[in-house]
């Protein structure tokens, strides 16, 4: 295998999708009456996951074109040495291995990376997470004044934030009676003020999620939390008055996550009451190590297991099914079709299940800060686009919003739906079984982008002539839909890992290192030296350029 990114541009599959392009003139309806057999030919099963492709854009010299170019950059290698622990996150030097956190135990053969046996670390780490698990949900785990725990905080961002709210959200219908999760993420203080404001502190239990456990905003939000655990438990006339009350305090209310474990001590938190995890595991990839623990309280260890079994079901499709029938591959190779050929920015997730109203925004971390980037694993330009702007809302909400600019603005908008047989609130309004209604738009929803609808029909329903263009639909734009028979945890797991191997699969193509994540620390470190002027240092403030420089003093002069 190469270990130098190899160009996709200047391949021979490259030049022949340029020339395919040429002539390429999408015609679903075409290519539907031409195929009766289209819907179900491209229709694929991965795992559980009933996936239609069918109203992509593509035909079958597409898919063999694609097929070529994802051998022409050794995708098949690429997958190889991701699943067997190389260092494929080059400018971190480290091994990508999420895909170990949901290998079953006593996997064969057994996985040793850099001298670890990883199966052996990750079954112990979810051993632990699954005790305490029980521990807080049987009530042996107690807050300092003997109350059973009733609602854990997590306190993270980003990957340690954005995959456990996601999930815990889609999985609500499993969530054990007599718990509550609640999220803290943004260092506005307005999250912890608001979260925290009607809780108990007796009965409430923070986990501390942070990879690196340097992030500002996630420190920031601890202390807060810990103060606010200290001055609450005294207001309930617990001493709190000596060292030693508040270290109690802390260790029956307060447990993280983390690789860094000698940061969690100085924090204040016993090691004891610290999961770990480890640094080939990417904080966007991270929902499945300890980062889930708070889920995993939640639903509990069986569920838990049953969720990074619907993982590993995927990493299994993905490993070892030829192109043209592997859905991650697949979907991959047609959103590079799509970006660099067909000139699509964005790509609109639009999943038609409530409990999925934050997989939108978990797709943004785990797509953008993985494949937006400009220069490939060797530091060399990118020879084309590359990431995608990801977005979505739930539908119908979306239908009634943006829907408009993905049916009829100028702007092709690849979609991908996602929908469950079995609804959990299974609701009738009169005659109707309200999921099916619900269903029935999300099955009319790519009907109309795929196959629109012609001027002639519309003039068929009576409209005035001066209003023809307005209300036609070009069609051929083109969506996936993906759907599962329940919103279960496996389910979930399956989803997630799909779309971690899709943005794996861009990545290859564009030879960029989907693990890493520079282009955020600028910001962090911009933030750290503007704080004083904010804080009111003249000769900081002096310092900064003439725009920050009247915003901070607006601030100034505004804040009370
Ligand atoms: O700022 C980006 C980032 O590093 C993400 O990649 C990560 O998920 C998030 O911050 C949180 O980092 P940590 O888990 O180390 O607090």
């Amino acid at each position: 295998m190469s270990t130098e990114p190899i160009d996709a541009t200047s391949s021979p599959a490259w030049a022949a999708l340029r020339t395919h392009k040429e002539s390429f003139t999408p015609n679903l309806r075409q290519w539907f009456a031409n195929d009766p057999q289209r819907g179900t030919k491209y229709t694929l099963r991965a795992g559980d996951l009933h996936v239609d492709l069918s109203k992509n854009l593509f035909t079958e010299e597409t898919l063999t074109l694609l097929s070529k170019l994802a051998d022409h950059v050794q995708l098949q290698d690429r997958i190889d040495a991701m699943f067997s622990g190389e260092h494929i996150n080059v400018t971190e030097d480290r091994a990508v291995l999420h895909t170990a956190l949901r290998r079953p135990q006593n996997a064969t053969p057994e996985l040793v990376v850099d001298g670890q046996n990883v199966d052996v670390d990750v079954h112990a780490e979810l051993e632990k997470v699954y005790d305490f698990a029980r521990r807080v949900s049987d009530g042996q785990w107690r807050g300092v004044t003997g109350e059973k725990i009733s609602t854990i905080v997590n306190i993270g961002i980003g990957g340690s934030d954005l995959g456990p709210v996601m999930a815990y959200e889609a999985l609500k219908p499993y969530v054990r009676s007599g718990l509550e999760v609640r999220f803290v993420s943004n260092i506005d203080p307005t999250d912890v003020g608001e979260t925290l404001c009607d809780l108990d502190p007796r009965t409430t239990l923070f986990i501390i999620a942070s990879k690196t456990f340097t992030t500002l905003e996630t420190l920031t939000n601890a202390r807060l939390a810990r103060r606010w655990l200290w001055d609450g438990l005294a207001d309930r006339d617990v001493a709190m008055t000596d060292d030693d009350a508040r270290r109690q305090a802390v260790a029956r209310h307060f447990v993280a996550v983390s690789t860094a474990l000698d940061k969690v001590a100085d924090f204040g938190i016993d090691p004891d009451n610290a999961f770990g995890f480890w640094d080939w595991v990417g904080g966007r990839y991270s929902v499945d190590s300890a980062i889930g623990t708070s889920l995993a309280v939640a639903i509990g260890p069986e569920r838990f297991a049953e969720f990074l079994a619907g993982f590993h079901a995927i990493d299994e499709h993905f490993r070892s099914t030829p192109w043209k029938e592997n859905v991650p591959a697949l979907m991959g190779l047609l959103n590079v079709w799509y970006t660099n050929f067909l000139d699509a920015h964005t790509h609109a997730v639009l999943p038609y299940a409530q409990y999925l109203h934050r997989f939108p925004a978990y797709l943004q971390q785990l797509t953008m800060e993985s494949n937006g980037k400009s220069v490939r694993w060797n530091g060399s330009p990118v020879t084309g686009e590359t990431g995608e702007v990801w977005w979505g809302e739930p539908g119908t909400n979306g239908q009634h919003a943006f829907y408009q600019l993905i049916h009829q603005g100028t702007r092709l908008v690849p979609v991908d739906f996602i929908a469950v047989a079995n609804p959990e609130h299974d609701l009738v309004d009169g005659d109707h079984d309200v999921h099916e209604l619900f269903l029935a738009n999300f099955f009319a929803q790519s009907k109309a982008l795929a196959f629109g609808k012609t001027a002639d029909e519309v003039r068929a329903e009576g409209t005035a002539e001066d209003i023809v263009p307005a209300r036609v639909f070009s069609g051929n734009r083109p969506s996936t839909s993906i759907m599962a028979a329940d919103l279960s945890p496996s389910t979930l797991g399956q989803l997630i890992a799909l779309y971690e191997h899709i943005t794996f699969v861009q990545g290859i193509v564009w030879g960029i290192d989907s693990f890493d994540q520079w282009g955020v620390e600028l910001g962090k470190q911009l933030a750290l030296e503007v704080a004083p002027a904010v804080a009111g240092d003249q000769a900081a403030l002096a310092e900064q350029d003439s725009s920050t420089r009247s915003l901070i003093e607006f601030y100034r002069e505004n804040r009370r």
